[in-house]
């Protein structure tokens, strides 16, 4: 069987879940629940980063040890999962031991091979220099801004404070040459190409050896055979991905059968530590680099930076229970297109919603299976002879999978779905166009074909939503009398059977009333 790794960054634990967590979880499992419906055996990993200065620094402030703090913490990003419909295989948290002993390993890995240009990966020296708390990141003297406050800050706006202490390094300066060879020959291992392009100018600039210990603070794990330092968070973090898979057992099945990853998905903000830094910390222990990374752009919210102390932080839970799961799943992967940034609105929340799941596929539904109901003996109709147009119709919907199929493979979600809504407006001209209503009466064959053509259209757009909205195109499924078992791309081409008997219909999609708006013959409701 065809294996799919899918991998989610693993999120700090200093602060509540937001939008952009929730993004990003929501875009691994689109994937992953279309490469389950495409035969492949997939896994799908999330989690939480829980060592670190950042993290040690909120349980302090907290009052609280960090590992309560963190055990806390992390069931908020645990619990998010299931709120947003994840279908994740796994959850992994930094601070269980089988992570503790895979980071160890990798260590050691690093330690006992030497670089492309025969130099030790690691060596003991010091550091002194600048660090940002918040992004868990050194800078570069050349990179920061002095502000009208006098403070220096990090082209992400953190603030940088300085560092001097004795640090281990990993000589990422030996790596370069490597890194931008291993671009060129996977020319997807970077994704969408703005970044690819940015990584590889970054590399081509010429790579400073990276301290990979801390010996300030201990919230981390420790460095073998020399205690007195804990491990950098990126390196403990990112090597999340492969304890998930059983290293340093690498005989496994699940390392043989899920490395090297095929998706990493991460924020923009995230891809220097996973295009640069991680790709070579894999070599450098002797472990195959991820087949891909791809990085989504960022949210705004009604045009602003979404930002605690603005407090304009969307709340993914609060935004399900107004609008519906499905609805908000649709939204986020329609709204922008992936890899660009966007902005979250309400007006542009509730648009996609009325328009694109109410009035276009809501009301092809509504309008196809209760027309059945009432004027087709509630079961599949039997066609007759298929015309120019009923034929044009039926190949249109066919070609979807394929044309998904290739969207996925480059992450660009919001395409296939402008793919299969176009289907869906097509669809809704064709019920206009053939007018069943009137062929009720003129010609009750001819209207047989064409609401079975409606229903096989219906049929084909409901399985390739599903990993979009898998709740209401399991109704819709169940509604065409689908079985469970004819609901991935094996049945794409195993029509529907005439005769079988059809549920009593039920609405789709609601329209969406601001029950904050004025009601005609009454005044503004109070918010
Ligand atoms: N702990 C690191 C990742 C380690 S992975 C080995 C981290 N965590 S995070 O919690 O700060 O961020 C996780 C993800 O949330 C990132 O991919 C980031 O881009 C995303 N987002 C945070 N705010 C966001 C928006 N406003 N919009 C979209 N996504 C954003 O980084």
């Amino acid at each position: 069987m065809k294996s799919f790794y899918v991998t989610s960054p693993i999120y700090y634990v200093n602060d509540v879940p937001h939008i952009g967590h929730a993004y990003t979880s929501l875009a691994c499992d689109v994937l992953a629940r279309f490469m389950r419906f495409d035969g492949y055996r997939v896994h799908f990993l999330s989690g939480t980063d829980e060592h670190g200065q950042k993290v040690a620094k909120a349980a302090a402030l907290a009052g609280v040890d960090p590992q309560a703090f963190t055990d806390k913490v992390s069931q908020n990003f645990r619990a998010l999962l299931p709120a947003m419909g994840c279908s994740n295989d796994d959850f992994i948290r930094t601070t269980e031991q089988r992570h503790k002993d895979s980071v160890q390993a990798i260590w050691r890995a690093m330690a006992a091979r030497k670089t492309p240009k025969g130099n030790d990966n690691i060596y003991l020296g010091k550091y002194d220099g600048w660090y940002a708390v918040r992004d868990e990141a050194y800078y570069d003297e050349s990179e920061l801004t002095t502000g009208p406050d006098g403070k220096k800050r990090a082209p992400s706006g953190a603030e940088v404070e300085w560092v001097e202490e004795p640090s281990y390094f990993f000589r990422l300066s030996d790596w370069g040459d490597w890194l931008l060879e291993w671009y060129e020959k996977n020319p997807d291992a970077v994704g969408p190409a703005t970044r690819r392009n940015e990584v590889m100018s970054f590399v081509k600039q010429g790579l400073h050896d990276l301290s990979i210990s801390r010996t300030t603070f201990d919230w981390g794990i420790k460095v073998p055979g020399d205690e007195k330092h804990v491990m950098y968070v990126w390196l403990d973090a990112l090597t999340n991905y492969i304890t998930a898979v059983g290293y340093p057992n690498v005989e496994s099945d699940l390392f043989k059968t899920f490395w090297p990853a095929s998706v990493h998905m991460v924020g923009k903000d995230i891809v220097r530590f996973h295009a640069v830094y991680w790709p070579a910390f894999l070599e450098a222990a002797g472990l195959a680099p991820a087949k891909r990374v791809y990085a989504h752009g960022w949210w705004t919210n009604e045009g602003q930076k979404i930002s605690k102390s603005l407090g304009n932080v969307i709340d993914p839970i609060k935004l399900i229970e107004t609008y519906g799961l499905d609805q908000v799943r649709y939204f986020l992967m329609r709204e922008v297109p992936f890899g660009q940034d966007g902005d979250y609105s309400q007006a542009a929340m509730i648009r996609r919603m009325n328009t694109d799941l109410a009035n276009d596929l809501g009301n092809l539904g509504q309008r196809v299976l209760s027309f059945v109901a009432k004027n087709a003996g509630a079961c599949v109709p039997t066609p007759g002879d298929f015309s120019d147009a009923d034929r044009a119709m039926l190949d249109k919907a066919a070609a979807l999978l394929a044309i998904v199929r290739a969207d996925m493979a480059q992450q660009g979600f919001h395409k296939a779905l402008d793919a299969v809504f176009a289907v869906v407006a097509e669809a809704n001209r064709y019920v206009d166009a053939q007018a069943p209503w009137t062929l009720r009466k003129t010609d009750p064959a001819r209207m047989a074909t064409v609401l079975y053509v409606l229903m096989e259209i219906l049929r084909r757009v409901a399985l390739l939503l599903q990993p979009y909205m898998p709740t209401t195109m399991a109704r819709l499924l169940d509604q065409l009398a689908v079985p469970t078992d004819a609901r991935d791309a094996s049945a794409w081409d195993k029509v529907l059977v005439a005769g079988t008997a059809l549920p009593a219909p039920q609405g789709l999609f609601p329209r969406y009333v601001d029950p904050a708006a004025p009601v005609a013959g009454e005044g503004p409701k109070k918010k």
